[in-house]
């Protein structure tokens, strides 16, 4: 296993290139399913989730070569329907080859996710939104059986608990492009990333509108083309560096990013006296000395994503004064509220609300890292922290951010990562 190891209080300076999204690529990865021709996937990064992904459609039987950014996924005949346990339990994602195999094969058996550390993360609507299509649903030894001819379009409202799902609206969307008739998705999730998969499988020959916005028509085709494609940059990525500019009261610029992704980051940082500047497709990160505490509630997109609650968090236990942060979407969220305050932070959680009172200084210390987005907060608070900090199990942080110490290293910050 491997640590990180950060000197804190460097200032960050220079440009970072953001790189490919890791929630719209596996997605896209999965679409691949839906058709036998060869799709080719630009701007992805070198993570262990893609990886994984990876793995998982060769052991479904495609061929997946990847050369520098580029996934290229070919088949040498016949997939199988089942994806194993011991590969969907690595990564929740996975789940999101459940529509695809369904509509190309007719027939799918996929391992149920666990929960994971950020919550229960259950699939009801993964399921509702299959059997509406026609599909037969049963459960059998942790795995979950689809079974239907021809999957028939339906009219679907996808709205959970909590809102619309992300990996539902991919799933349903992705099994709709070949059923029969008009789908139509009511209450879609709106991220970018869903709004990326569905331009993938119309480059594919899907005939989908509305993507992008709480409303998704699908009108099936009956077979899918291959694709070459580009994936839009990661705003988690980019909303994670812009959180350790402010942290570090630095001025820094982002290489290809999507403003107009970020604008409920933007708007609680201008808040708090943090200018986030559009400069074609680059962005300027202007920090004040002092920055504000503010309060924050993670929502749906186009609301504060809940990908980057624990980073700014950490931001916030680092700004003298009150602040109080929610997760609507995940209220368990909060392993890295130990952490922190191991460091010096003063955080108390009070149930899907932690209150932060800002101190002006916290202090280097081993700390573990629990998840990937919790390992980013960490990671912010030990460049900032006085003295050292060492992170551990950073395998989680190898999940989602493509060579993040030597990003940060070219930025100035003194981060190395060492064998355990
Ligand atoms: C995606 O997960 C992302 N993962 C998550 O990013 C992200 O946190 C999440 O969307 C929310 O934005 C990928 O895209 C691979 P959801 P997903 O279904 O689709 C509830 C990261 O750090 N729900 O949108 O699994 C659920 O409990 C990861 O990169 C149901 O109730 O999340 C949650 O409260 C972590 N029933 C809410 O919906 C369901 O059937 C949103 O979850 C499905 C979800």
């Amino acid at each position: 296993m491997e640590k990180l190891v950060i000197e804190g209080g460097k200032k960050l300076q220079g440009e970072v290139k953001i790189s490919g999204a890791k929630n719209a690529v596996l997605p896209i990865m999965a679409a691949t399913l839906l058709t036998d021709e060869t799709c080719t996937i630009h701007n992805v990064p070198k993570l262990r989730d893609t990886m994984t992904m990876a793995k998982l459609l060769r052991s479904l039987g495609k061929n997946v070569d990847i050369e520098k950014d580029c996934v290229t996924v070919s088949s040498k005949g016949e997939i199988s329907y089942l994806a194993d346990y011991k590969l969907v339990s690595t990564m929740r994602g996975s789940f999101c080859v459940l529509g695809p195999l369904l509509a190309k094969l007719g027939i799918a058996k996929v391992s149920l996710p666990g929960g994971c550390i950020i919550g229960v993360r259950p699939v009801d609507l993964h399921i509702k939104g299959i059997q509406a299509l026609g599909a037969k649903i049963h459960f059998e030894g942790g795995y979950v059986i689809a079974q239907s001819k021809k999957l028939q379009g339906t009219h679907i409202y996808l709205g959970g608990v909590s809102g619309s799902s992300v990996l539902a609206t991919a799933n349903v969307m992705m099994a709709a492009t070949l059923a029969a008739g008009e789908t139509i998705i009511e209450s879609a999730a709106c991220e970018p990333e869903v709004e990326d998969l569905a331009n993938f499988l119309i480059e594919m020959g899907a005939r989908i509108k509305g993507h992008g916005s709480p409303q998704i028509v699908i009108s099936g085709v009956k077979k899918l083309h291959g694709a070459d494609y580009k994936v839009i940059p990661d705003r988690i990525e980019a909303g994670t560096f812009i959180l350790m500019a402010a942290a570090m009261r630095s001025n820094i610029v982002l290489r290809d990013v999507r403003y107009n992704h970020l604008s409920a980051l933007v708007d609680k940082l201008e808040e708090a006296g943090v200018k986030v500047i559009k400069e074609h497709n680059m962005i300027r990160v202007k920090t004040n000395k002092t920055i504000k505490p503010v309060s924050v509630t993670m929502l749906p997109y186009p609301g504060f994503p809940t990908d980057l609650q624990a980073q700014f968090m950490a931001v916030m236990a680092m700004t003298p004064g009150i602040s109080v942060i929610t997760d609507k979407i995940y209220p368990d969220r909060f392993m890295h509220i130990a952490e922190l305050n191991r460091m010096g932070a003063d955080i108390r959680r009070e149930g899907s609300s932690a209150i932060v009172q800002g101190t002006k200084a916290i202090y280097g210390a081993p700390v573990m890292a629990s998840d990937l987005r919790a390992s980013a907060a960490l990671l912010i608070a030990g460049l900032a922290a006085e003295g050292t900090t060492e992170i551990h199990r950073i395998y989680h942080l190898d999940r989602g951010y493509e060579a993040i110490d030597e990003k940060l290293a070219k930025l100035g910050a003194k981060v190395s990562r060492e064998k355990e």
